[in-house]
Order: structure tokens, then sequence, then C-alpha cells
């Protein structure tokens, strides 16, 4: 199979995009498909084709510097016909342009099959408050969550803050449209929470407001199969925190050297527990219209039940991602989880 692998983009994800793509590349070619093009979006969202090595520079400056010196952007023409000249896109972006729809409109009006979740479902899973509105329509539990939109003044945005979610002491506040815990605050009281609220309405449209959760933070990685969506190992995590942080999993926990986190996988949960973990994650896959693969986080609270937190259409592919990790619990490789989920693409 020939396949293009698309990475960057103009979100604050792009370099996550790098090192999922760089994972992606190796494994996949290992015997598992031939990466005939690798497309990289710059911040404009201007398409190059890139050589394979530059996946392989050292710094983010590195990679600007090469590419303006030695890359030319693709005319949409160009692109589209190096796009149907492969079997299958793998669209590796995390984040606005990537995972929100809008580069699989893009191949949906080319008429280029491709791997993952479709245009409108994307939108929708991306967006964290139609996410959770739509799993509401579905009977699925989600961390309860309020929006501030451009509609709103500031007067009544910071209304609705002072009476948000009365019996939480804490409150997180983030865009309704992001990811890798980018721009996620913890409020410590609600005159805090409207000072983040001013802040961030300054850099978003739209803000969800949760109660800072409490429960077991878990994630888990589903795969579509010939009979359904099947979830993998779920992972707990662990927050070692420190003093005076937000004790929340952010970025540093995320993808710095730094990460203090501890990742349990299997959680250990009874096997009743685990498989209604699964089970939850299953639905929400189902009732979102996802496909081939998805991440899917979640608050496990006392009773079994999951709330969810945050739906990842595109979730991140480094090394040592969820992905791997819930894959390598039932033996399989980087390669083979690739493969599983090319296979879905295909069917
Ligand atoms: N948004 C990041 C890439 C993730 O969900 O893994």
């Amino acid at each position: 199979v020939d396949v293009a692998l698309l990475l960057g983009g103009p979100s604050e994800e792009r370099g996550i995009s790098l090192n999922s793509a760089r994972s992606v590349a190796d494994h996949l070619e290992g015997g598992v498909v031939d990466l005939k093009e690798i497309i990289f979006f710059d911040r404009q969202v201007r398409p190059y084709a890139i050589p394979r090595g530059l996946l392989y520079c050292n710094t983010p400056s590195d990679f600007d510097f090469k590419l303006a010196h030695e890359g030319r952007p693709l005319t949409e023409a160009e692109l589209l016909d190096r796009l149907r000249g492969v079997d299958l896109v793998f669209p590796v972006m995390h984040g606005a342009f990537g995972e929100d729809g809008q580069v699989q409109a893009l191949l949906e009006r080319a008429g280029v099959p491709y791997v993952g979740t479709g245009a409108e479902a994307c939108a929708t899973a991306f967006d964290k408050y139609r996410a959770k509105e739509a799993l509401d329509a579905h009977g699925i539990g989600a961390v309860p969550s309020l929006l501030v939109d451009a509609s709103m003044s500031d007067v009544e945005a910071e209304e609705l803050i002072a009476g948000a979610f009365p019996e939480a002491d804490k409150l997180v506040l983030k865009p309704a449209k992001g990811g890798s815990s980018i721009d996620v605050f913890v409020a410590r009281d609600r005159g805090a929470a409207a000072d983040i609220l001013r802040a961030l309405r300054k850099r978003h449209d739209r803000i969800v407001v949760q109660p800072r959760m409490t429960g077991v933070e878990v994630t888990t990685i589903v795969l579509e199969g010939p009979d359904g969506p099947v979830a993998l190992i779920p992972v707990e995590i662990e927050l070692h925190n420190r003093a005076g942080d937000d004790e929340i999993f952010d970025y540093r926990r995320k993808y710095l050297a730094s990460n203090d986190s501890h990742y349990h996988c299997p959680p250990p949960r009874d096997d009743e527990t685990i498989a209604g973990i699964q089970r939850a994650s299953e639905a929400v896959f189902k009732a979102l219209g996802l496909r081939d693969f998805a991440r899917i986080d979640g608050w496990l609270q006392p009773d079994g039940t999951v709330l969810v937190s945050d739906v990842n259409p595109i979730s991140g592919m480094e090394q040592n991602s969820f992905l791997f990790i819930q894959a390598a619990q039932l033996g399989m490789a980087h390669a083979d989880v690739l493969r599983e989920v090319l296979r879905a693409a295909a069917r």
C-alpha cells in the first residue's frame, strides 16, 4: 500500500505532530507500507512535499530553516495530484486543521481515502462542548461543563462563572477546541476564574468551564475491528503532585522529560471495573461516529462509572504514547497496531 503522511499544521500541537509522524514513519516502513509522500503543512497551512530526512531535524528552528531554504509550497493542484497518487492518506496532525475536520473535509472533497474519523464527526469530537452535548444526547456520562462563547458579554460570562458548580472548590477553564492541555488552567476560587477567563477570551472564542474533577484519571485507546470498536487496556494516570502546581496532567507531564506521573497499564482495579472503562470508551466511539482509532479520556468515579473528559480523534502517536503503551499490553508491537489502524481504514 502506498501511503501519504500529513503532518504539521497551524495548531500549537504541531511539534507533537512532528514527533508522532516520525514514529509512524519509522514503524510503518518496517514492511507495512510504502511511505510514498510526506506532506508538511506550515503555520499558514501551506503544504510542502518534504523529504523523509526532514523528520529528523534536531530542533524546530532547524526544520523551519531547511523548509524555508529548500522547500517550495505546493499549489492546490500539485497537492491533490500527490494525494491522489497514493492508496491511503494518513493525517498525523493534532489540533486545529488536522483534527477538527478541516483536513478531512479537504480529503473528502478530493475523493481521497484517508485514515481516521470523518470530517463531520471530527468537528464534533474535537470541540469539547459539542462532544459533551452529543454524549449527553446518547445518555453517556461526561464531565459537567458550561460554555462561554463569543455571544456573551464579559459581565454575563463572569456571572456564569460566579455561580458555576457551587459544590466544586476549584474550576478548570480550557479552550473548547484544543489539545495537549495547552491553555488549560485551574482556578482556586471564583475570582481567579474570572481573571483566567478574561485572559482566555482574548485567545479563544469558545471556553469550557468545568469543576475540577476528582476520581481516577483514565485514558483508553479504541481500535475499530471488523465487528466494531474494541478498547485496548486502559491506562490509569497517577500524578505525583508537586506543591504549588496545578495538579493536572499538563503539557509537562504529557511530553517533557520531567514527567513525574506514573502510568498504570492495566489499572490496579478489578476486572469488572476495567471492563466498564472499556465498554464506556467503545460506547463513546460508536456514539460520536469515530473511525479506525481514537483515544477517550475520562474520570473513573467511585461507583465504577466513567465521566468522559476528552475525545481525541487523532491521538498522539509518539514512540511512548498511550497508543503504543496500551497495544504493548496485548503483545502488539508499534508496527502491529499501526497495521490494524490502516486495515480498519482500508475496510
Ligand atoms: N492531543 C494529543 C496529541 C493527544 O491526545 O494525544
